[in-house]
This record gives C-alpha cells, sequence and structure tokens, in this order.
C-alpha cells in the first residue's frame, strides 16, 4: 500500500483528497498546523472513507518537525496543499505569505529530498494566467500574477521545475486549479470561511441562510453574455479526484508538468445565482455593484491536457455543485466541529 503524505489535508480541498486517496487504496499522513482548519475534520474523513488518518499537527515553518515525519513514516508521494490563500489579505501582509508559502514549501521539499522523497503534487492555481489573452487558457499561455498570493503560487512553480532540472528522480505535478466550490455528498465536508466570503458561492450560501443580506454582483458590464463575470467553478471532489489521477501519473512519469483542473465550461455570477436558488429553493436577492477591483471578465480551462495525460475528467454539474455546497451549509450552521 503506498502512503501519502498530505499537507493542508485537513483544509478544503485536502480534506476530500483525504477521503479520495483512502478509498484508492492509499495510506494516508496528515500534516496541518490548523490555522485554517478543525481536528474534527479527522472524524469526517473517517465517518466517510471508514478510516482516521494518522495526523500530525505540525507547521511548514517548523524545520525539525518536517524531518521527523519523513523519519517516522515511509513516504511514497506527497501532496501540497497547506498555505495562505486569501488574495486580498495577501496584498496587506505580503512578508507573511512569502514567508508561509515560499520559505515553508522550501523547508518541505528540502525534507522530501533527504528522505529521498520526490514525487510531489502541488497545488497552483489559475491565478497564475492573469488576465488572459483568450479562453479557453491553455498551459502554455503566458503567467502574470497581480498580488503576493499569485506570486507565491508562480514561485512555487519555478522552484519546482527548477528542482526537476537538477535531478531527473523527481517526478511534480503543478496542478492548476479554476474555482474550486460544492462539498462531500454526504454533507460532512466542505469549505468553512473565515469571517464574511470574499469568494462567491460561500457568500451566496450565507445569503441561502439568512446570515447574509443580499448577493452583491461585482458589475454587470463585462463583454460577457449577461454582463457579469464569467469562471470555470469545479466541484471539489472532481478536483480531489484529479489528485489521485496525478499521483499515480507522478509515480510513472519523472519530470515536471503543469496541468488545469477545470471543466472547460464558464458561468457567469447570475447563472451560479439562479442554480443556488434552484438547489436552496428560493429566490435570492442581490444588488449590481462596481467592479471589483482586479478582476478579470471570462477565464475557463483548455482541459485537453488532462484528459489525455491524466485521463481525468470533470464529472459534476454546476447544480451538483449548488446541490452540495447547500446541503453543507443547512447541515453545518457552526461550521465543522
Ligand atoms: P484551506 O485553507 O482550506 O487549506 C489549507 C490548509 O493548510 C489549512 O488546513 C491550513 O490550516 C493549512 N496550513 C496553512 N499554513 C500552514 C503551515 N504553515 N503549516 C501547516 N499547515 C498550514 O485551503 P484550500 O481551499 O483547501 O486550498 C488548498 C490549496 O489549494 C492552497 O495551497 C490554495 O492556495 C490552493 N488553491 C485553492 C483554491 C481555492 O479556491 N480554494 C484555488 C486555487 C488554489
Ligand atoms: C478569486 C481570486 C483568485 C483565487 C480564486 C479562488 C481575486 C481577485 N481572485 O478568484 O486569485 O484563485 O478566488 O480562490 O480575489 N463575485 C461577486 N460577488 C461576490 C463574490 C464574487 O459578484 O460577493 C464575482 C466575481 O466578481 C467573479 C466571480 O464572482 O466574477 C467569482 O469570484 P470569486 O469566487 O472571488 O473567484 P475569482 O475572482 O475567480
Amino acid at each position: 500500500m503506498k502512503r501519502i503524505l498530505v499537507t493542508g489535508g485537513t483544509g478544503y480541498i485536502g480534506s476530500h483528497t483525504c477521503v479520495e486517496l483512502i478509498q484508492a487504496g492509499y495510506e494516508v499522513i496528515i500534516m496541518d498546523n490548523l490555522y485554517n482548519s478543525s481536528i474534527a475534520v479527522l472524524d469526517r474523513i473517517e465517518q466517510i472513507a471508514g478510516t482516521k488518518p494518522k495526523f500530525y499537527r505540525t507547521d511548514l515553518l517548523d524545520k525539525e518537525g518536517l524531518e521527523r515525519i519523513f523519519a517516522e513514516n515511509e513516504i511514497d508521494a506527497v501532496i501540497h496543499f497547506a498555505g495562505y490563500k486569501a488574495v486580498g489579505e495577501s496584498v496587506q501582509i505580503p512578508m507573511t505569505y512569502y514567508e508561509n508559502n515560499i520559505a515553508g514549501s522550501l523547508n518541505l521539499y528540502r525534507a522530501m529530498d533527504n528522505a529521498g522523497v520526490k514525487k510531489l503534487v502541488f497545488s497552483s492555481s489559475a491565478t497564475v494566467y492573469g488576465d488572459p489573452e483568450s479562453v479557453p487558457i491553455r498551459e502554455d499561455f503566458k503567467t502574470h500574477t497581480t498580488n503576493p498570493y499569485g506570486s507565491t503560487k508562480l514561485m512555487n512553480e519555478m522552484i519546482l521545475a527548477d528542482i526537476c532540472t537538477s535531478d531527473p528522480e523527481w517526478s511534480v505535478l503543478l496542478l492548476r486549479y479554476f474555482n474550486p466550490i460544492g462539498a462531500h455528498r454526504s454533507g460532512l465536508l466542505g469549505e468553512v470561511p473565515n469571517g464574511i466570503p470574499n469568494n462567491l458561492v460561500p457568500y451566496i450560501a450565507r445569503v441561502a441562510n439568512g446570515t447574509l443580506d443580499y448577493l452583491r454582483v461585482w458589475g454587470n458590464d463585462y463583454p460577457t453574455p449577461d454582463g457579469t463575470g464569467v469562471r470555470d467553478y469545479i466541484h471539489v471532489v472532481d478536483l480531489a479526484k484529479g489528485h489521485i489521477k496525478a499521483v499515480e501519473y507522478a509515480f510513472g512519469h519523472p519530470g515536471c508538468e503543469r496541468i488545469n483542473l477545470g471543466t472547460g465550461n464558464g458561468y457567469s455570477v447570475l447563472e451560479v445565482l439562479h442554480a443556488y436558488e434552484k438547489a436552496c429553493g428560493r429566490e435570492l436577492p442581490y444588488r449590481i455593484m462596481d467592479r471589483r477591483p482586479g478582476d478579470i471578465a471570462e477565464c475557463w480551462a483548455d482541459t485537453e491536457k488532462a484528459e489525455r495525460l491524466l485521463g481525468w475528467k470533470a464529472q459534476y454539474n454546476i447544480d451538483d455543485m449548488c446541490e452540495d455546497s447547500w446541503r453543507f451549509t443547512v447541515n453545518n450552521p457552526d461550521g465543522i466541529k
């Protein structure tokens, strides 16, 4: 049985990936400092997948703690989710973001190298494409970042590409996620945003449960069919499954690959709102506001490379994503405790 270390494994995408890994027959070890997640996620994973992963409460900045994990476990590959992810916050406290996401990640790569573990799947983001010249976005499009968070993703990609060049035994998959939303079908796992959400679906979920009054739609004068921004929303379980395929690929293919994980379909803000209305069974109020600074008009993935290399394609549609988000929201009014 292959053993996978999942950093950030109690977080939103990490927890769903742990479930899929266990169900695919992998042994899972999680390391997380619980900065943005709860220890109770371990019980939820066990409830769904039947096994409670071994857990280390360790910080990426704790070099010795990382070395200990590799000394105590024979790890075959690492999936690296741990990091800070709030775009606006990264502009306010860039040093904290670079320290956590760059210095912390380097500690992990060093500990892996010292232990001879050279297979890695890294959480990157479509944010590395900046404002793309056209859609759908292919992996060979120009990269460009507009905030420290995005820069930490692009810098990690560059560091990992250099590591692969220096040592042909390394195998790295840089997965560029589009917009992950939704929750596990069981209603046991999902996204628990800190404070008032910035992202669309977590915000709509709070309007739907009455915590927030109305959705503020950031602009309806974009060159898109209904004027509101268009994104490639992807169900978090589809995304998690993409990681299983990526790990499998890493075992057979040394080198470094950049791969989009999206559905290849774009939905506007109003289309998502209407899908959520169907899911929760009532009309949701909204107001059109000015554009949000830094937003782009539209963004969706070319998924050909993921299909060709990984044999992976997203299965869930926007209605599934909204239904699952709503189920999680209703079942967990206080988050995962
Ligand atoms: P999340 O915040 O739910 O999970 C990240 C986990 O990492 C949390 O449990 C947190 O406690 C942990 N963590 C943070 N810093 C740590 C440190 N120094 N040491 C140990 N653990 C630490 O976020 P998520 O949405 O699951 O995202 C996972 C990864 O995917 C992140 O790297 C994120 O940047 C990337 N990503 C997310 C999205 C998205 O929309 N959610 C989109 C693109 C990329
Ligand atoms: C944002 C981040 C991006 C990150 C991604 C996933 C910015 C500028 N970009 O992308 O780096 O990778 O989240 O975490 O923050 N919208 C509203 N009202 C809201 C919230 C959003 O109308 O209250 C609209 C936005 O204008 C956009 C769409 O909904 O058109 C999606 O927004 P969001 O969920 O924040 O994701 P992105 O902007 O794609």
